[in-house]
Parts: C-alpha cells; structure tokens; sequence
C-alpha cells in the first residue's frame, strides 16, 4: 500500500499494521457460543423483550447487553481483563499516562475530576463557558470557581475563545489556585491556543484540565486542531459519543503524560459517581471507536468529514444572505463544527425550515444561528441537499415567525457571585414569579441543552439580562430571605 505510514503531530501512524480490539473480540466470541445465564440482566440475552423493541434493537445488540465480571469479558472496577486491556491500548493512543472509560458521559467524566481533585473551599479558575457539569462539580466538592469570562461572539451570540493573557492576569491575582479548567472547542467549534494557555499554568505550577469532549477526532488528523493531551494538560476528557462514533453516553477520561495528578484518586471517584452496571455495549463501542478512528478506514472517514466541510463552508458561503462563523473573522475553529446564519432568519426558524420542508435535521440552533456537524458518517451527496435547501431558503421568502415565538438571547454577563454554589444548593428555597425575581439569588440552575453552558448558577443574582432568556420560566427558584 502506498503512503501506509502517516506522520503528524510528533507521531506516526500506521495504517497497515494490525489494530487490537480486546473487548469486541472477547464479545465476538461471547457472542457465537453465549453461556448459559443466570443473572442481570433479566432479558436474558434478548429472551425476554417486547418484540417491537428486539425488532429495532436487533437481536445481537440484546445477546451483547450482558454484564461485566461474566463471559470472560473483565471488570471496569476494578479495570480487569479485556475492559483493562481496551482501556490501555486507548491510552497509548491517546498518548495519556491512564485512560479511563466511562459509561456515563462526559457528565460524569468530569465530576469525576471534581470529586477526585478537589476538596472543599478550594479555588479553581473555570471559564464560564463550561457545561453545566462542570458546575456541578462545584457543588458536589464545595469548590469555589473563579470566573473566566471567554471571548464574547455577540454577533453571534456566543461565547468564543478562552484569552491566555487574562487567565495570567486571573492567575497573578488569585494564589492557591487548585487547578484551572477550560472548554475546548466551544460547543461551536471555536478553538482556543490551548498551547499557550498551557505554558501559562505550567509557570504558574497550576494544573490545567481541558473539557475536550467535542474534539475526541483530533488526535486522529493532521488537519484538525492538536489535542491538549499532547500539549501539557493534566487531565483531558473527550466525548467519543459525540463526534468519534461511539455509542451514545461512551466517554474517556484522560490523566496526561506528565501529569502529577493522582490517577487513583481519579479513579476512586470515577468508582464512587459512575453506575455499578456499567453497558457492556458502551464500553465496547469505546473499544470500537478507538480502533476504528486509529485505520485506514477511520482516517479515510475523518478526511471525508474534513473535505465535506470545506466544500460546504466554500458552496454556503456563496449563497446570498449566508454567514458561516470563522470565515474572514480571524476566529479559529474545527473545520467540521459549521456555525451559520442567514439573513432575516433566527437559528430557531431556520431550523424548523430546514426540518419541516427539507427533512434535514441539524445539530442545534441557537437565536442567530444553527450548528451543521460534518461527522464521519455523512456523505457529499447530503451536504448537496443541504447547499440547494439553503439556495432555496435564500432565494424564497420564508418570513421569520420569531415574532410568535419567545426569543431567547443568551445573556453572556459577568455573573454577580453572592455565595459558594454548594452553599446555595443547600439553602432554603423559595419559588417566586420570575418578574420579582431580578435582584434575588437564585438556587438554580439554568442551563439550557444544548449547549449546557450555565446562564444562572446557584448563588447568583438574577439580573435584568437573564428575564428574556427565561421565557419558559413563570416561576423561579430563589434563595429565601
Ligand atoms: C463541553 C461539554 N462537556 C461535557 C458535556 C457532557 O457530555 P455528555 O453528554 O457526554 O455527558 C457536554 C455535553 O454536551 C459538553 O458540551
């Protein structure tokens, strides 16, 4: 084969040599000479379901539904077996010192590291982007977050990259921080120099977690960002589910290279948070994703991903009215993630446009715009489609109908921090209408999915700003006076 070795981003990859897949080939043969069973799961190996949920299941996703610490297949807690095995050969690829995997999301990735890094009244620097995750963890350990305010894309609506200059100057005026954590990419796709914000906690002897969950594709390709992994981050989490093919809840949660963060107390709190009845499916899909992502075959679907988004981003960016994020603005994202709008139309109605004339179903969409995912899967024949829908909606009069519908601005303020959110989360409560809310604390949190980034927190002051945003709120929780 030509060109078999592939070299970038300090390493080489070999898209011939043979790739192991410890997990799915102890469910393959699990799989064509199944045990005999007497334990959980119930359904006993799809004996026993609804046959309309078997027909759309399939019957061998059933046979698979069986449990760890059975078949031969190890134990995730302790990481035993072909799961320990998996979870090393991804940690090589990762480049990481140890990878977890983690069945519940990145949801619980990352209250893993609050839980296992943190301990009450500790400080850390987070960037107010993050997803509401994050915050909980704030809540559940007592830490006490410092904000760092992102970029602010107002044209869009959104938040954009992390500035490292004033995560040093955060960093000069705060001592005893315990670690700093930022979102990169942002749920857009807005890239952040990971690099030089790395080098900056490094000298401040400051450890830094990287929420990397919409980039697990990185490591992967020359053309896409660098992962934090390979950049100084201590602990880096990625959402194979997301973007990587994986199985629907399927995350890893990195420990970096050098990192002197201690593994086992990652581990112990990935052990205390995570479900005791880990899916045998999801963690083989993880398995799956990796070796997948690391072939020829996985590189080839990466590079079409890429070329399908370069092609888009250059046929939308001609159509009148189309506005694409990072095109001329000097704002750096991953070329996959295609924020657009177009003129005279909210997210929200292009959306439903796209949706109930077209059939095109998108990402998300926000008050100015919608997020188009070129994914591994997807094929220049759909971009097509979606190009000539948009040519069509340009050149039509589709009248926005924001006008009957609440539109929601997200509100990107400095938040007026009033108390800890674990202290407010354990306060009394009480339920007020949300027109007397502004000025009050509020107990709550709102964050919308997606993206899950936190408009309020708990502890903070509802202010004028947040009442558009609120529209589906008549009530609001506060704390009691
Ligand atoms: C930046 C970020 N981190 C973490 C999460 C949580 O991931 P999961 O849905 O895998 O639990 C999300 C979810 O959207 C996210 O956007």
């Amino acid at each position: 084969m030509k060109n078999a070795v592939i070299s970038f981003k300090n390493k080489q990859i070999n898209l011939t040599k043979e790739i192991k897949t410890p997990l799915l080939d102890r469910l393959f043969e699990y799989k064509n000479s199944p045990s005999i069973g007497f334990h959980i799961p119930g359904h006993t190996r799809g004996a026993a379901v609804h046959p309309k949920f078997k027909d759309i299941i399939g019957a061998d996703a059933l046979l698979a539904d069986t449990t760890d610490e059975f078949d031969n297949l190890g134990t995730l807690h302790p990481a035993t077996g072909a799961i320990k095995e998996a979870m090393d050969l991804a940690s090589r690829c990762y480049n990481s010192k140890k990878t977890f995997f983690v069945t519940s999301g990145s949801t619980i990735s990352n209250l893993a590291v609050a839980f296992g890094a943190l301990r009450p009244d500790d400080k850390i620097i987070v960037a107010r982007n993050s997803h509401r995750s994050v915050l909980t963890g704030t809540i559940i350990t007592g830490a006490n977050p410092e904000w760092l305010m992102p970029k602010k894309l107002t044209d869009w609506a959104i938040y954009g990259s992390i500035s490292p200059f004033e995560l040093n100057d955060k960093l000069n005026q705060n001592k005893n921080i315990k670690f700093v954590w930022v979102t990169n990419p942002t749920y857009e796709g807005v890239v952040s120099d990971i690099a030089l914000i790395a080098e900056i906690c490094r000298r401040h002897n400051v450890p830094l977690i990287v929420d990397e969950a919409h980039g697990s594709l990185w490591n992967f390709h020359e053309k896409l960002p660098e992962s934090a992994l390979n950049m100084g981050a201590d602990i880096v989490v990625h959402s194979l589910h997301k973007t990587g093919g994986a199985l629907t809840q399927s995350s890893m949660l990195h420990i970096g290279k050098n990192s002197n963060i201690d593994a086992d107390r990652i581990e112990h709190a990935l052990k205390l948070l995570h479900t005791t009845s880990p899916s045998i499916p999801l963690l083989a899909s993880l398995d799956a994703s990796r070796a997948f992502l690391e072939s020829k075959e996985g590189h080839e679907s990466i590079q079409n991903a890429i070329d399908n988004a370069e092609y888009f981003r250059e046929q939308a960016s001609k159509i009148p009215d189309v506005t694409i994020l990072g095109e001329n603005g000097g704002i750096n994202t991953d070329v996959t993630k295609i924020f657009i709008k177009v003129k005279g139309l909210t997210g929200k109605r292009l959306e439903s446009v796209l949706e109930l004339d077209f059939n095109i179903e998108i990402e998300s969409a926000s008050d100015e715009g919608i997020l188009v995912l070129s994914n591994i899967g997807n094929k220049k024949s759909e971009f097509d489609y979606l190009i000539s829908a948009l040519n069509i909606i340009s050149k039509n009069n589709y009248p926005d109908l924001s006008h009957l519908e609440d539109i929601k601005f997200m509100p990107l303020t400095e938040p007026k921090v009033a108390m800890s959110p674990r202290e407010a989360y354990f306060s009394n409560k009480v339920k007020i209408k949300k027109e007397n809310s502004i000025g009050r604390i509020s107990s709550e949190v709102i964050a919308l999915c997606p993206p899950g980034i936190s408009v309020l927190l708990p502890g903070e002051i509802i202010t004028k700003e947040h009442i558009p945003y609120l529209n589906e709120y008549t009530e609001i929780e506060v704390i009691e006076e």
